[in-house]
C-alpha cells in the first residue's frame, strides 16, 4: 500500500521528522477538556507512505489505554475487514478526528473537533495520502457537512490536492447492524482496484497532477 518508489524516495526526512513532532505535541496537548479525563493520546500509527488513509472519530476505551487506535472490538471488525481484503495494517495509516477518548465515548463536541483538528491536517499534508477512507458520521462530516452517512457510505469523491474520499460506516456502528456490516464490506471491497490502479499508475478520482511528492 505505499507509493511508488519515485513517490517514496519524495518523503522527505524532513516530513517524518515533522509528524515525529506533530504526535509528540499531541501527546502533551492541553488544548481542549479531552487532556483532563485522557489516559493516553492516540496520535495514530501505520505507514507514513501510505496512499491510504483511515479516519475514525476518536479513541475508545482500548485504545485511550494502550495509545493505539482501533485496538478494541472495532479494530479486530477492521482488522478482519483488512485480511479479507488483502490490506496489510502496517501498510496504511490509522488515525482519527480526535485523539483522546471523549468521556463514555460520547460524541465529540465542536471545541474539541475544532482543536484536533490542526493535527489531523497536519497529518495530511505530511502522509499526503491519495485515498481517504472516513470511518463514521462525524469523521465523513470533517469533509460532508450534512452529508447522510446511510446515502454517501461508499461514494468516491474527489476532495482536491489529488485526494479521494471514500466515506464508510463506522466499525462499531457496521458491528451492532447487519445491513451496514453488509455495505462496510461492499464498501471495503472498493479499495483493492482502487489501490491496484494506483499502483499501476493510473489516478482514481481525480488525477495526481499538481501533488506534492510527485514534484
Ligand atoms: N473508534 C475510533 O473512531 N477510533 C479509534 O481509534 C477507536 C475506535
Amino acid at each position: 500500500m505505499a507509493k511508488t518508489e519515485a513517490d517514496q524516495s519524495q518523503i522527505s526526512t524532513d516530513a517524518a521528522a515533522e509528524l515525529a513532532e506533530v504526535h509528540a505535541a499531541i501527546r502533551t496537548c492541553q488544548l481542549c477538556d479531552l487532556a483532563a479525563t485522557r489516559t493516553h493520546t492516540v496520535p495514530g500509527e501505520g505507514s507514513l507512505t501510505s496512499v491510504l488513509m483511515f479516519i475514525g472519530e476518536g479513541p475508545g476505551r482500548e485504545e485511550d489505554l494502550q495509545g493505539r487506535p482501533f485496538i478494541g472490538r472495532s479494530g479486530k471488525f477492521l482488522d478482519e475487514m483488512f485480511a479479507a481484503y488483502g490490506i496489510d495494517r502496517r501498510d496504511v495509516f490509522i488515525t482519527s478526528v480526535v485523539k483522546c477518548r471523549p468521556p463514555n465515548n460520547r460524541d465529540p463536541l465542536p471545541p474539541e473537533l475544532h482543536a484536533c483538528s490542526r493535527y489531523l491536517e497536519r497529518q495530511i499534508e505530511l502522509i499526503d495520502p491519495r485515498i481517504i477512507v472516513t470511518l463514521g458520521r462525524i469523521s465523513m462530516q470533517r469533509w460532508f457537512p450534512g452529508g447522510a452517512i446511510t446515502k454517501i457510505h461508499g461514494q468516491i469523491k474527489d476532495i482536491g490536492q489529488g485526494r479521494i474520499a471514500i466515506p464508510f460506516f463506522h466499525p462499531a456502528a457496521a458491528l451492532r447492524n447487519p445491513p451496514w456490516r453488509k455495505a462496510f464490506e461492499e464498501d471495503m471491497a472498493k479499495l483493492p482496484p482502487l489501490i491496484a490502479q494506483l499502483q499501476e499508475g493510473e489516478s482514481p478520482g481525480s488525477t495526481g497532477r499538481g501533488r506534492r511528492h510527485q514534484k
